[in-house]
């Protein structure tokens, strides 16, 4: 439903997103996520087709953003980071606003503002200014003009930024119940979140995906990934290879210089194998000085994940 082709972006000298490729299928609800300053909202607006990238291509539905972006857009519901409401206007006038420059008839336009009033649930509010709604109640209008045309293709830029907890919890599901009809692209910088809503997630940081994972792999690796460190005097090579040989060994990685060092070794939750790592060092005829084991957390994963622990 998405393919995204070596997209590239500069501001000015600046490179925003860095050869970014990635395919999203047909009722998928795909996170992004990344730390402020990844490049999502600039991924995001090339791919709703508000800015050009600077090389790549990109189709929506078959079309290119590009040389075919009316059709493109048609097919897309974009949330925007800031979404631009309108406050002098009623809920129900702004969602009118939209169909109009939309170009929906007058009978399909009328019956579908209702529709999604109630969908998002502020028919209440329909005519309500809304300078009197809290950002939440705000941020579902943006929502309910997102989904007003029936795109097929939902693009949500941190829905749930800046919202009081009880609403973030209504507006998880929502994007929950439209991902059942709706191919969804959210971006968000909180794990827990993407592990909520989404079935795969893209880990963008610096311009860069650098990680694309389902949702249950990651959330399995937050839960209780371990990760043990042994000091052992050696060879360091000899020493991590034996080291990734033990069963339930995910990574190994040396830490330190010289004869001594330390080995920091990622091995699958819930298993204890210290053991099994003790046993391998000693019967290669290496030197076991110390052995401990902590669990990783969330944060120690997320930098991983994103590769900042070496910058
Ligand atoms: N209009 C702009 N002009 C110059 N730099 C920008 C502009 N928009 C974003 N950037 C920079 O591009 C990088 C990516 O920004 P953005 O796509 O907004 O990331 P995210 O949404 O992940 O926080 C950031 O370093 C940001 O400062
Ligand atoms: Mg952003």
């Amino acid at each position: 439903m998405i393919e995204a082709e070596n997209l590239t972006k500069y501001y000015g000298t600046f490179l925003a997103i860095d050869d970014v490729s990635f395919e999203v299928g047909k009722g998928e609800i795909v996170g992004f996520l990344g730390p402020n300053g990844a490049g999502k909202t600039t991924t995001m607006r090339i791919l709703s087709g508000f800015m050009p990238p600077t090389s790549g291509t990109a189709r929506v539905a078959g079309h290119d953003i590009h040389s075919q972006s009316l059709e493109a857009r048609k097919c897309i519901g974009y949330l925007p980071e800031t979404v631009p409401i309108y406050k002098d206007m009623t809920v129900e006038g702004f969602l009118r606003f939209y169909g109009k420059i939309r170009g929906m008839d007058k009978r399909r336009r009328e019956s579908r503002i209702q529709e999604v009033m109630q969908l998002c649930r502020i028919e209440g509010y329909a005519r309500t200014y809304i300078h009197k709604l809290s950002k939440g109640y705000r941020q579902l209008v943006g929502v309910s003009q997102a989904i007003l045309h029936e795109p097929d293709v939902l693009i949500l830029d941190e829905p749930t930024i800046g919202i009081d907890p009880r609403q973030v919890v209504q507006i998880r599901q929502l994007i929950k119940d439209l991902g059942q009809e709706h191919t969804v692209i959210i971006s968000t910088h909180i794990l827990a979140e993407v592990s909520m809503i989404c079935e795969r997630i893209m880990i963008m940081d610096h311009g860069k995906i650098m990680a694309v994972d389902s949702a249950e792999n990651l959330s399995q690796r937050l839960k209780g990934a371990q990760k043990i460190e042994i000091e052992v005097k050696g060879p360091a090579e000899s020493i991590a290879s034996r080291l990734r040989d033990v069963k339930g060994v995910f990574e190994v990685t040396i830490e330190g210089s010289g004869d001594q060092r330390k080995f920091a070794v990622e091995c699958a939750p819930g298993e204890d194998i210290r053991d099994e790592l003790a046993s391998a060092v000693v019967e290669s005829g290496f030197s076991l000085l110390g052995l401990k084991s902590y669990e990783m957390s969330v944060e120690d994963i997320f930098l991983k994940l994103t590769n900042r622990e070496e910058n």
